[in-house]
């Protein structure tokens, strides 16, 4: 059998390492606390899955749904406009994802021809790079450096390169450095996007969860955002339905328009229980979102300011669900401190090298292990001696 080289750049893969290494513990009766991967453990309030189980039972629902409803449509229509005060059109600049992770995975496919370059923020969750790489994309990768707090410097992006550029990908608050942008960041990548003609993606799949009585809201109530671009959004940490596959594309009619033929000749659409999911989740009472959010800023205080105590310095971080934590300074590289780690506590993280080359010297947690937990990995990173 000859198989695609495309699939040669996806290789074993960080995550299939950490994996290995979780079994083989495990099989020696050895606990492993899991910060690795960033899979939200939240459950969705009743009401959600009450909906859901009724519609399951309706035998109606069991064609292809093809379109998204226009229930389902004017509900997130709505929920912009409530949430961040941005009006959308139900028909023309919104269409469903199976997952913002669909989205992310194709949309370079209807923007870049092979050879064509793409603008993605690094460190960046993989498949940013990924997806456009499937498109046969040249990537040029925009740091994201402590000493400017994580944020893209665009002025930086060299003058070839902006004017070679098709299609950018852009996400705050940030996965993996837990960063935020300041709102000026977002006028700029507007004028940016502007003057280059580059087609802009915001990933927004935290603006729920930012901390500490902060606040974010969409990119796309930048004047001028929709018509540089689109941003997606996602129910999997908002309300907790990461396993029901529930994300939007909304902004800019004509990449949203592409982004729709191109869906519809891969997936004939969400199941048609899951998009009324969608609706009780975004049309009910919301303060499930708050209690979300409070739970996750918990667990985050009970994990950074008990490791700050052991001797291991960060920065808290602002929003999100992941902590992005420097590597000591005795260790090489940030496997190698992730195998000691895991060796001498038993708390399993992501080195940041997996998020692309500026991630290195770096690690991943995320806010996935109750706050208990969380205390009991204090413990054992403080019993262990590695930052006295
Ligand atoms: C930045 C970012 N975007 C998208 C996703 C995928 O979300 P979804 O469950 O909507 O596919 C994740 C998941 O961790 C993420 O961190």
């Amino acid at each position: 059998m000859e198989f695609a080289k495309r699939m040669e750049q996806f290789g074993e893969g960080v995550f299939s390492r950490l994996a290995e290494m979780r079994k083989n513990r495990v099989a020696e009766g050895k606990e492993v606390f899991d910060l690795s991967i960033g899979a939200p453990n939240i459950p969705p309030a009743k009401r959600i899955m009450e909906v859901m189980a009724k519609a399951v039972m309706e035998p109606k629902n069991y064609v292809y749904a093809i379109n998204d409803t226009q229930e389902m449509l004017q509900a997130v229509a709505q929920w912009y406009q409530r949430r961040y005060g941005v009006t959308m059109d139900a028909d023309t600049e919104i269409c469903s994802l199976l997952g913002s992770q669909d989205g992310l995975s194709h949309i370079a496919l209807s923007i870049l021809d092979a050879g064509d370059v793409m603008l993605v923020p690094d460190p960046c969750y993989p498949i940013f790079a990924d997806g456009p790489r499937l498109a046969g994309a040249e990537l040029y990768y925009m740091p994201q450096k402590k000493e400017n707090d994580y944020v893209i410097q665009l002025q930086d992006i060299p003058e070839e390169v902006a004017q070679k550029a098709k299609f950018m990908l852009v996400s705050y608050p940030n996965n993996p450095t837990a960063a935020m942008a300041p709102e000026s960041f977002y006028h700029e990548l507007v004028a940016f996007a502007r003057k280059y003609d580059i087609i802009v993606l915001h990933d927004n799949a935290y603006s729920e969860l930012v901390f500490d009585g902060r606040s974010w809201g969409s990119f796309l109530s930048i004047p001028g955002a929709k018509d540089v671009g689109v941003e997606f959004n996602s129910l999997s940490k908002t309300y907790g339905l990461a396993g029901a596959r529930i994300g939007y594309c909304l902004g800019n009619s004509r990449v949203v328009s592409m982004l729709k033929t191109l869906k519809s000749n891969m997936d004939y659409g969400m199941f048609l229980p899951i998009q009324a999911a969608a609706v009780e989740a975004i049309t009910g009472d919301q303060s499930v979102v708050a209690e979300t959010r409070a739970a996750y800023e918990r667990r985050r205080d009970v994990l950074c300011d008990g490791l700050i105590a052991a001797g291991w310095q960060m920065d808290k971080p602002p929003g999100t669900m992941f902590v992005w934590a420097p590597v000591p300074e005795q260790y090489a590289d940030s496997e190698s401190f992730v195998r000691d780690l895991l060796d001498k506590t038993g708390v399993l993280v992501t080195p940041g090298s997996a998020f692309g080359p500026s991630g290195e010297g770096y690690v991943r947690m995320a806010l996935v292990q109750s706050e208990e937990d969380m205390q009991r990995i204090v413990e054992a990173v403080k019993q262990s001696g590695i930052f006295a």
